[in-house]
């Protein structure tokens, strides 16, 4: 059984020194993609303050995201490569950081209340074959910190889990 242990939140290096170690753990055992998408999803929805959505797409053709594991309210299924945040992310293989929704022109609001949003790219041998989306109800919610912190949950998620 995994046992959660309480996770650091009073600074930001801490919080993803703690998060990255036990996602490590968690993944440890298990190779299925779908099953550590989703336990990683749980993991960053209930470690991560203010967030209202955090979990995966998955490109199941070249041009096409398909929504994977996740935690928060119901959400968009399909998302055209290169169309709203996830489909820039995939197009431009880097991570986006939007502080104010609201002022990125083609992003797709699957929950109103979001204001800023976290996507990182899942690359295998130089290949994006999904990404991680975060959304929070706060505007400018993330900074280079969750980048780097989320950027790593990325790594470890992609190292321990099988293609799907
Ligand atoms: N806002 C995303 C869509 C996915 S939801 O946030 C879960 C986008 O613009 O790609």
């Amino acid at each position: 059984m995994f046992t959660a242990k309480a996770i650091q939140q009073d600074d930001k290096t801490s919080l993803y020194q703690d998060l990255t170690a036990q996602l490590a753990g968690l993944l440890s055992d298990e190779r299925d993609a779908i099953a550590n998408a989703a336990n990683t999803a749980a993991l960053l929805f209930t470690s991560l303050p203010d967030l209202n959505w955090a979990g995966f797409y998955f490109l199941r053709s070249p041009d096409e995201l398909v929504l994977g594991p996740f935690q928060g309210k119901p959400a968009c299924v399909r998302i055209a490569v290169g169309r709203g945040v996830c489909g820039a992310a995939v197009e431009r293989r880097q991570t986006m950081l939007v502080e104010d929704v609201h002022a990125f022109p083609d992003h797709i609001a699957c929950d109103a209340a979001s204001r800023s949003e976290l996507v990182v790219p899942l690359i295998r041998n130089g290949r994006v074959f999904g990404v991680i989306d975060l959304d929070s109800p706060l505007a400018s919610r993330f900074d280079l910190e969750d980048q780097r912190g989320i950027e790593a949950v990325a790594e470890i998620y992609v190292k321990a889990s099988n293609d799907l």
